[in-house]
């Protein structure tokens, strides 16, 4: 990043939209998420500076958030383009004691969360596409990247890495990928014509509470009553998928959601496959 590049993104930040980690405690209500929040102005990745706090013991429910990822991570491998002073790159670390097998289930946590923090702050409709991408109108406006880390069948730490496209405008989108992402802003734009920054601190205020709430839900009753909330924005029923499972291509109806967050998908006439993970072409 150049001088110029530097200036123009303290422009940005001061521009009403920064990062207010004071003005974010005051607001976090729950008991485990936020105790402790890092903020860093740049970072590799949440997730790995997330990772490395761990390690040096820091505390169930601590959070990282950032301005700018240099080396964002999405899942499978893939870059997470994340441009500075306009969205939200956040990991929470999590120190439980259920077994690995649930883990995944955090990524359906944060999935939720972050669909009902579109609703409470924004006016737009976010659907989740199976397991962890949120959209808005197709579009993906958030992901989500679970790291876990054990030994001997017991957790160490669980990282939910959370990527969302708040202010980006349409200009900054790569090529590439401008059929298939967007952010709140540029979909606000579209149904009320409206260019207001949206405010990032209460976007993250509310994704942090209800992490909380439904880590507070899982904890005392499970997955499946976390599921309920998950099947409002769960978008998918009925819809013809391809989706990718380790080295086969399997087509299907999608059916539903098992009690595990497990996706079920028709692929035959009295053919029923159970998918714990993919990734799903529409
Ligand atoms: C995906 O591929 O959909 C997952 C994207 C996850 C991106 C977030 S941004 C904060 C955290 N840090 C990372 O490097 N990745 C996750």
């Amino acid at each position: 990043m150049g001088e110029d590049d530097l200036k123009s993104m303290k422009l940005k930040i001061s521009d009403a939209n920064y990062i207010d980690i004071f003005e974010i405690k005051k607001n976090l209500k729950g008991p485990f998420i936020g105790k402790n929040i890092y903020y860093e102005e740049k970072v590799d990745s949440t997730n790995t500076l997330a990772r490395e706090l761990s390690v040096k013991g820091v505390k169930n429910g601590s959070v990282v958030i950032s301005d700018y990822q240099e080396k964002g991570r999405g899942r499978n491998g893939k870059v997470w383009t994340s441009p500075c002073g306009c969205n939200i790159y956040m990991s929470i670390i999590l120190k439980p004691k259920f077994s690995p097998e649930v883990a995944q289930g955090m990524t359906i946590l944060a999935a939720v969360s972050v669909a009902d923090a579109i609703v409470e702050v924004t006016s737009l409709k976010p659907q989740i596409k199976w397991p962890n991408d949120i959209l808005i109108d197709s579009k993906k406006v958030s992901g989500i990247l679970t790291e876990m880390s054990t030994q001997n069948m017991i957790i160490e730490h669980i990282i939910v890495g959370i990527g969302m496209n708040v202010n980006l405008e349409e200009k900054d989108i790569e090529d590439g990928i401008k059929d298939i992402a967007t952010s709140l802003l540029i979909e606000s734009k579209k149904i009320n014509g409206s260019s207001i920054l949206i405010n990032r601190n209460k976007l993250i205020i509310s994704i942090l509470n209800k992490f909380d709430k439904y880590y507070e839900m899982f904890l005392s009753t499970g997955l499946s009553s976390v599921l309920q909330y998950y099947q409002k924005y769960f978008g998918m029923i009925g819809k013809e998928i391809e989706i990718n499972i380790k080295d086969r291509r399997v087509k299907g109806q999608v059916v539903g959601i098992d009690s595990k967050g497990a996706l079920l998908l028709k692929t035959g006439e009295n053919e029923l496959e159970k998918v714990v993970s993919g990734e799903i072409y529409l």
